[in-house]
């Protein structure tokens, strides 16, 4: 039986085991790569922090998710399957790896963060 989440050893292995699932992505890898050039070693800690704060309210994120994906739609429209997609492989990344309640928790929050972007930042595909 999996484990649940429950801690930042975990939450390091779920971010890590995700992005490379992004980076091999062939619909979504390109937003990483050619939109926004990633400094994953920036951006890797920054999301182990949300990821953090979002399952354990520890506090340690301060950041702008909203605003960050609203220059990405600017950079390179972004589409409501290309979220979709992104959920897809967080889905996947945490049912391979944990279950429990925390798992189910990073399940909703990661859908329901997508849902507020789209509404927010798509206009019409
Ligand atoms: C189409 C779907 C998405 C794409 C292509 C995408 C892509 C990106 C990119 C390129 C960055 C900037 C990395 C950097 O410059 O360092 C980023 C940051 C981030 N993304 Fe997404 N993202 C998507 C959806 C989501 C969703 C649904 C969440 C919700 C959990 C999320 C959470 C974050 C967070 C927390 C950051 C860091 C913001 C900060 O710098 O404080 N993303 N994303």
């Amino acid at each position: 039986m999996k484990k649940d989440i429950a801690g930042m050893k975990d939450i390091e292995m779920l971010v890590n085991c995700f992005y490379e699932k992004v980076k091999a992505d062939t619909q979504i890898s390109h937003f990483f790569t050619d939109t926004v050039k990633v400094n994953w070693e920036r951006h890797l800690p920054v999301m182990y922090r949300f990821w953090d704060n979002a399952l354990f309210f520890t506090g340690t994120y301060s950041g702008h998710p909203l605003e960050v994906h609203q220059q990405l739609h600017a950079l390179g429209t972004l589409h409501t399957t290309d979220f979709q997609q992104w959920n897809k492989l967080f889905t996947e990344t945490v049912d391979e790896l944990f279950e429990g309640e925390k798992a189910t928790l990073a399940k909703e929050r990661a859908k329901s963060i997508s849902t507020v972007m789209q509404l927010k930042i798509l206009k019409k595909d």
